[in-house]
């Protein structure tokens, strides 16, 4: 195989779009062209406003857009074009049918699979970037391999992404590891090695791992189940502290400074959120499951129900705090995203809290710096809780600052770790002097220092803590 000179991203979502741009910027020899079905995204892509905020990735963009990194939706000449494809569609928990709730819905990367055999003229190397669960390479394998010929032969290697949102452009120039599974065959090899070249270009050859292909795709399930762990038990551990005076921040910081444990994602939280954690870990069981493995399905399923257990036991408290009821109480919601520097709204525990506290009638006025009305209001229409966009609208105010959703409230409720929350940023005098008294404030993200917020006159709730 020589040297990668084109390649196409089938996808261009939070992975594919930051992942290519980066690679575009870093390579200016290799021409990248990301295509995805969807016309709006891709016109916003080639527009002033990307279709996602992630700090940085403007500058990535803009630097390289129409030099030698193009968005398409002409899947197919792109495909064509190219010599190494990134499958990067979506792969999300399946809902009806044989293992709904759990399987991992493979059909988005299927289609892309059949549409790359259909109409490739020479040969590609196949690199599936989704997250998937163990062993869809075969699959995607069995697929290519019934539509090569003499002329034209498929390589497959999985090439799963660890960059987190908010941070993807910093992940993405300084990963902590790339890894490439491949067959271990002198073609797989081949194919393999030409990927790391691209990345070669930017990571250090130590960075760059070399596994067989099962190993690359249980790696990417198990990096995010390890690390949704970890929040649960934190959080599982917030509560035993609530129960007995000990300090989450102080019991997660002892634990953090054994270096055998480390001190990162150990932060106690309203709840994981985002499109990953559970999806893969729901995945993970659904596997353990097919494998008739009982106990170890058990095991990793215990991190989701403990997520949900968090965000329930939240608000409980809220609603026993504010003496049991809120009915037609003004709750005022700060952060919207599933964390802070991210739009991104998937599996958010916000949407959760939100609907619960409809559910109890109570009046929701929330504030999120990056999500737009839009998305609110159609994340949380549901059949069931708040079935039209316009009873929604009747529910929630959304508003335009943090002072404006606080005004009047009965509690203001901190659920996304946003920057502008802090103390030392938000005026929580202004917000205190504008609520109903007695004003409480929940800090579901350990953002704002109680103490200094009580002597203002707050009667402040903080997961994990009793002072
Ligand atoms: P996304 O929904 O933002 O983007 C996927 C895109 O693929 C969509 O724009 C969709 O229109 C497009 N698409 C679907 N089928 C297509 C087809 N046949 N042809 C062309 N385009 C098609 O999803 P995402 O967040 O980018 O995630 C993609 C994958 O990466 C998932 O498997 C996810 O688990 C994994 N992942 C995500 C993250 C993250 O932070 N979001 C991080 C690591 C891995
Ligand atoms: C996560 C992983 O960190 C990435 O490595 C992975 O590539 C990605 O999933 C994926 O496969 O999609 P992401 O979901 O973007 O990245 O963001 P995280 O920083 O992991 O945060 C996930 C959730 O956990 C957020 O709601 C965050 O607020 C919460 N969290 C994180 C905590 O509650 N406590 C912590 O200590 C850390």
């Amino acid at each position: 195989m020589t040297a990668v000179k084109s390649i196409c991203c089938i996808g261009a979502g939070y992975v594919g779009g930051p992942t290519c741009a980066v690679i575009a910027y870093k390579c200016h020899d290799i021409k990248v062209t990301i295509v995805d079905v969807n016309p709006a995204r891709i016109a916003a892509w080639n527009s002033d406003k990307l279709p996602i905020y992630e700090p940085g990735l403007e500058d990535v963009v803009l630097a390289r857009r129409g030099k030698n990194l193009f968005f398409s939706t002409n899947v197919d000449g792109a495909i064509q074009e190219a010599d190494l494809i990134f499958v990067s569609v979506n792969t999300p928990t399946k809902k009806s049918g044989m293992g709904a709730g759990r399987a991992a819905d493979l059909a988005y990367v299927e289609s892309a699979t059949r549409r790359i055999a259909q109409v490739a003229t020479s040969s590609k190397i196949v690199v599936e970037k989704s997250t998937v669960p163990c062993r869809t390479a075969q699959s995607m394998r069995t697929i290519l391999e019934a539509n090569s010929t003499d002329k034209i032969h498929f390589d497959i290697l999985s090439n799963p992404e660890f960059l987190a949102e908010g941070t993807a452009i910093d992940d993405l120039l300084k990963p902590d590891r790339v890894l490439i599974g491949a067959l271990q065959t002198p073609e797989g090899i081949r194919a393999q090695q030409a990927l790391a070249d691209v990345y070669g270009h930017w990571v250090a050859k130590e960075s760059i791992l070399t596994t067989n292909l099962w190993s690359s795709e249980l790696s990417k399930l198990a990096a995010n189940a390890m690390l949704a762990q970890r929040i649960s038990s934190v959080n599982a551990l917030s509560a035993i502290c609530e129960a007995t005076g000990a300090d989450v921040d102080e019991v997660a910081y002892a634990c953090g400074r054994d270096s055998r444990l480390g001190s990162k994602f150990l932060k106690a939280s309203v709840g994981f959120g985002g499109s990953c954690f559970q999806k893969d870990i729901l995945n993970l069981v659904y596997l353990s499951e097919q494998l008739n493995l009982p106990e170890v399905a058990a095991y990793w399923h215990q991190v989701v129900i403990m997520n949900e257990y968090q965000k329930k036991r939240f608000v409980r408290n809220i609603i026993k705090t504010l003496f049991n009821t809120i009915t037609n109480k003004k709750i005022a919601v700060l952060g919207f995203a599933f964390k802070k520097d991210t739009g991104d709204t998937r599996e958010s525990a916000a949407i959760t809290l939100i609907k619960d506290f409809i559910q109890e009638s109570a009046r929701v006025a929330i504030y999120d710096p990056k999500v737009d009305r839009q998305q609110i209001v159609m994340d949380l229409s549901e059949p069931g809780v708040v079935d039209t966009q316009q009873q929604v609208e009747k529910h929630v105010q959304i508003c335009s600052s943090a002072y404006e959703a606080a005004k009047d409230a009965d509690a203001v409720v901190l659920v996304t770790e946003w920057d502008e929350f802090r103390d030392d940023q938000l005026d929580y005098a202004k917000i205190y002097d504008g609520m109903h008294k007695p004003a409480f404030l929940f800090d579901g993200r350990l953002l704002v220092n109680a103490p200094k917020l009580r002597k203002m006159g707050f009667k402040v709730n903080v997961i994990g803590k009793t002072e």
